[in-house]
Parts: C-alpha cells; structure tokens; sequence
C-alpha cells in the first residue's frame, strides 16, 4: 500500500528548517571540518599540478559552509592560483545564504564564484543540449545524491567531468549508520517517491563496484542529539523527526520506536574517488 505520508522534499521551506536544526543539533559539520583539515590536503595535494586555473564544481553546495573550508585548503596548498568555484544549487534561499557567506569571508580575491540555480540534472541536460563537457580538478557532492532521480547515471556523469588528476569526493550516511537502520528497517513506510532515495555508503559501494570505479573510503563518526524528539509536541524533535526521515511530522507513538530503533550514534561516511 502506498504509504499516506508526504515527503520532507515538498515543502522546500521546512526542508531548509530542519536541515539547519539537524546542524546545530549534531556533530555533522564538525566531523566534516575534522576531515577537512587532516585528510582533504594530502587527497588535493596533486589536483592543480602545473596549472594556472583550478576548476572545482560544488554539487548541492548548500550555503557553502563547508565549500569554503575546501576552498580555503585548496588555496593553502596552491597560494595565488586562480580558482573557479561553480556551484550546483537548486535552492534560491540556499544560494542567498551562500553569497551572503562569500560577502563577508576575507582572502577571497582570487576566488571566482558562479553559481547555478538548478538540480544536478538540469545542469547535466543543459550542458548536454549546449554541447559543452567542461573539466573539473575537484568535484564534491556532500550529502545531496540522496535528491538525484538515477544516482548511477549522475555518478558516471560527474566522474567523466574529472581532469587527469582530478578528485570526485562523495559524502553520505554511513551503512553501518543509526540512519541506516531507521531507513531500512522503516524505508518501506517512507513516502516512495522520485524526491528522495535513502540511500547510504553502502548502497554506494555496491554501485562503485560495479561501475568498475576505484575509490578510497573514509568513515567518520558523528552524533545527533535527538533529546527533543521524545517530548510529545515539540517543534525541533518533529522538525529533526521530518529531517531523519525525509517525511513530514508523523505521530509521536510512531517516533519514539524509530528512534529508539536508530541509535544515538549516528556515523557519516566519506568517499573520495580517482579518475
Ligand atoms: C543536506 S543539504 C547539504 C548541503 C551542503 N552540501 C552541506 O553539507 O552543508 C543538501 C543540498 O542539496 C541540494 N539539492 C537537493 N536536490 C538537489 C539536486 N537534485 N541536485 C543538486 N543539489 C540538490 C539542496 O538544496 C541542499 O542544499
């Protein structure tokens, strides 16, 4: 039976809501700016060899907290060579949010932002229809392909955009994950629909493989506190509830068993790939 709830990725508004409550109420960003410092300069160490220009396409680049961070080690390790950062965005309100960041970071200069109001997708046709395939150094798609229709194809297609030294790097939630556990042992009665796919690194691998694709993998842990989601009636454990399942507010009898069922510990996984 088709499940009678609507998904999260509906209402674009309490999407952005509850992603933002999830970052403050977690260690999502922290474990990723962890990564940031101590593995991403070694794996970018050879990404701009012997160039001028370094082209790098954000994928679901968001508000461009963690962008900057890799800007800024990409810059740290190529000091004074021009960047091009393009951004994939299909929300407007994430893209304001972004340049606002962009306006009031310093040692931005040789930094070029151009941003793309679009899905994944859309952009994908648009080179397509306008016979471009332009090349990229770093490519990063951080927890967003859970919002692409066909994650193989969008895989394949950003990974031939990849330079002879380039780096795809990929962040989802890990497959051995509270997130995992929710979404397999309660997915069947999630909203199935074309919007969101639950899928984990897990998942993932099996597509890598057997894409024939090599990669190197990394896994981080990270914590969410989801205290609020067991009171009856508050407004951040539903608006965390909606974000942890993709679905909007659904009863509180129905919440407190999935939690339950997925764990404090919530572990993210990183990805990073060679051409
Ligand atoms: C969970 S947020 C992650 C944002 C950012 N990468 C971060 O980690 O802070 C997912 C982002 O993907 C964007 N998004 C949703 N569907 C997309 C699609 N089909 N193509 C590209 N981006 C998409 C959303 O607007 C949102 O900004």
């Amino acid at each position: 039976m088709a499940s009678p709830m609507r998904s999260l990725l509906t209402d674009p508004a309490r999407y952005l809501q509850s992603f933002r409550l999830f970052l403050e109420k977690s260690t999502e960003h922290q474990s990723m700016r962890e990564f940031m410092e101590k593995q991403l300069p070694t794996l970018i160490a050879s990404i701009g060899n012997g160039k001028s220009t370094i082209n790098i396409l954000s994928v679901g680049g968001g508000a461009g907290e963690i962008d900057l961070l890799i800007l800024s080690k990409v810059q740290a390790r190529y000091p004074g060579v021009t960047i091009n950062n393009d951004v994939i965005e299909p929300s407007a309100d994430q893209i304001f949010k972004y340049k606002e960041r962009v306006a009031e970071t310093s040692n931005l200069e040789n930094i070029k932002f151009t941003w793309h109001e679009e899905t994944a997708y859309e952009y994908e046709s648009r080179m397509n229809a306008e016979k471009k395939s332009k090349k990229w150094d770093f490519i990063h798609m951080i927890q967003m392909l859970y919002y692409v229709k066909d994650i193989p194809a969008t895989i394949r297609y950003f990974h031939s955009l990849l330079e002879a030294q380039a780096k795809l790097l990929i962040i989802l939630v890990s497959g051995t994950s509270g997130w995992e556990t929710l979404w397999k042992k309660y997915g069947s009665s999630f909203p199935l629909n074309d919007l969101c796919t639950y899928i984990s690194s897990a998942d993932l691998r099996r597509m890598l493989d057997s894409a024939g694709l090599k990669y190197q993998f990394y896994e981080l842990p990270s914590h969410m506190d989801i205290t609020s989601c067991f009171t009856e009636g508050n407004k951040d454990g539903e608006l965390l509830l909606d974000f942890l399942t993709e679905t909007q507010t659904i009863t509180f009898a129905d919440a407190g068993d999935i939690l339950f069922a997925a764990g404090l510990l919530v572990t993210r996984t990183i990805r990073c790939f060679h051409p």
